[in-house]
């Protein structure tokens, strides 16, 4: 292999359709790739222990993307063509996320995050199990008969915002729109965007908000058993502010559902290009031990090929790194997906394989801001693999073709056509 720096563009078509031979280069030749910046570097970390260590390290903080987007919303503001605007450019976006978790550090962090841990943590996640389940029977009830189906569009869009509207309370038909908002929300954390992106995204959160603040009010004067009200009971004894209980609801419906539906569509694309490992899971879904064998293969297709690519921070002390030094304000970015695959903390790590020991992954963070939905995305996943197995084991791709969806950060499928 040739000792050169490997060129690193994440908007590239290659880099995009396969990324793990970019990263075998980048972890082997330069782990912590450096582009230099007017103001600030950028830094790219592939290797899974540099990785673990900036997660774990309180001087890299999360990424300061909501001061940013309101320094550009300033500037924008004083330039001819917006002068005439009677607000901020993006100012409900930045206002939203920037009380999302993913941008919020301690106390502020701690706080929010102890106002929904409870729900999200794996006891009370089990007790969703018949939810899903049931959700995942009819929607395979629903394309059964036609002999084929779209995992993506059929089943893996569908189900998280099932869940996530019954966790929180949302009306079933609103869940399409809030569905399509959501898509569109998460596509701020694909850096860099243009200003058409940004003002787009702006008018979506907008949506979410005006959406969340009639949904508020309806349930304070008729309270019911969901999260919702359980965040807005907490607003009353003045455990978080108003603007931070509806900018928390978008956080909660929006983050699981593109994220989850990588998690099922690049799942089922892995079992089917490997048909030994669908071959092992049909042989075994009688036995006893199936469930702790799914929850293996699940961990497998979160590694093999995670959902969510690349996580960012910012630094807020110079930090050394191996022989090179990354100063204040400079941009970390961890490649998760490369992470997830270095052979230093996994054999042979392209291989798919389900005996893996439980050792660490990455595919859901580390440190104070590993996911809070990390729990329910892998029970869907299981629920969705065994179901699937069980009822059509002689699953077949459709075509060669498959397209991806654009972004850098997650990696997910547009469409996954199979028959059964
Ligand atoms: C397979 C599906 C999923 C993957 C791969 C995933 C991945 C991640 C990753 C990598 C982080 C860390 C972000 C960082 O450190 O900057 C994160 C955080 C987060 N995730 Fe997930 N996620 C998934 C599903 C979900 C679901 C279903 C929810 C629903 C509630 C959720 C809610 C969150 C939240 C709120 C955070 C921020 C936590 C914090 O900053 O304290 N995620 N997720």
């Amino acid at each position: 292999m040739s000792t050169a720096v490997p060129v690193f563009n994440p908007f590239s078509p290659a880099f995009q359709a396969d990324p793990y031979p970019i990263y075998q280069q980048l972890r082997q030749i330069d782990p912590v790739h450096r582009v230099k910046g007017f103001r600030f570097d950028q830094w790219f970390l592939t290797r899974y222990a540099d990785v673990y260590e900036v997660l774990n390290d309180s001087r890299v903080t999360v990424d300061d993307l909501p001061v940013r987007l309101a320094e550009k919303g300033l500037h924008l503001r004083q330039t001819e063509a917006m002068k005439s605007e009677s607000s901020e450019p993006f100012q409900t976006l930045t206002q939203t996320i920037g009380h999302w978790l993913f941008f919020v550090e301690p106390p502020d962090h701690t706080r929010l995050r102890s106002l929904v841990s409870k729900t999200f943590a794996a006891t009370r996640i089990e007790q969703l199990r018949p939810l899903i389940q049931q959700q995942v029977d009819q929607l395979l009830d629903r394309v059964q008969p036609q002999g084929q189906m779209d995992i993506m569009l059929d089943l893996a869009a569908p189900l998280p915002a099932a869940v996530s509207a019954a966790i929180l309370g949302v009306p079933e038909c609103d869940r399409p729109q809030l569905t399509q908002w959501s898509y569109d929300l998460f596509h701020v954390f694909d850096q860099p965007l243009s200003l058409q992106d940004y003002q787009r995204i702006d008018q979506i959160a907008a949506k979410f908000q005006q959406y969340f603040t009639e949904l508020v009010q309806t349930l304070r004067q008729h309270p019911q058993d969901n999260l919702i009200c359980k965040l807005i009971e907490a607003s009353q004894e003045q455990k978080l502010t108003d603007a931070e209980l509806i900018a928390f609801l978008s956080m909660l419906f929006s983050v699981g559902q593109e994220t989850t539906e990588n998690l099922i569509g690049n799942g089922i694309l892995a079992l089917l290009q490997h048909p030994e490992c669908w071959q092992m899971i049909q042989e075994n879904l009688q036995r006893s031990e199936v469930d702790t064998l799914i929850a293996k293969v699940i961990e497998e297709l979160l590694r093999f090929d995670s959902p969510v690519q690349i996580i960012s921070r910012t630094a807020t002390a110079s930090v050394a790194l191996r022989e090179h030094e990354i100063q204040v304000g400079d941009k970390v970015h961890l490649l998760l997906g490369a992470a997830n695959r270095d052979p230093a903390q996994f054999t042979d790590p392209d291989r798919l394989d389900f005996g893996r020991s439980p050792t660490s992954r990455l595919p859901f963070g580390s440190g104070i801001h590993y996911c809070l939905g990390a729990e329910l995305a892998r029970l869907q996943g299981q629920i969705v693999v065994r179901a699937i197995a069980t009822r059509f084991p002689k699953l077949q791709l459709i075509t060669d073709g498959l397209t991806r969806r654009k972004s850098v950060v997650l990696r997910g499928l547009k469409h996954l056509p199979v028959t059964f």
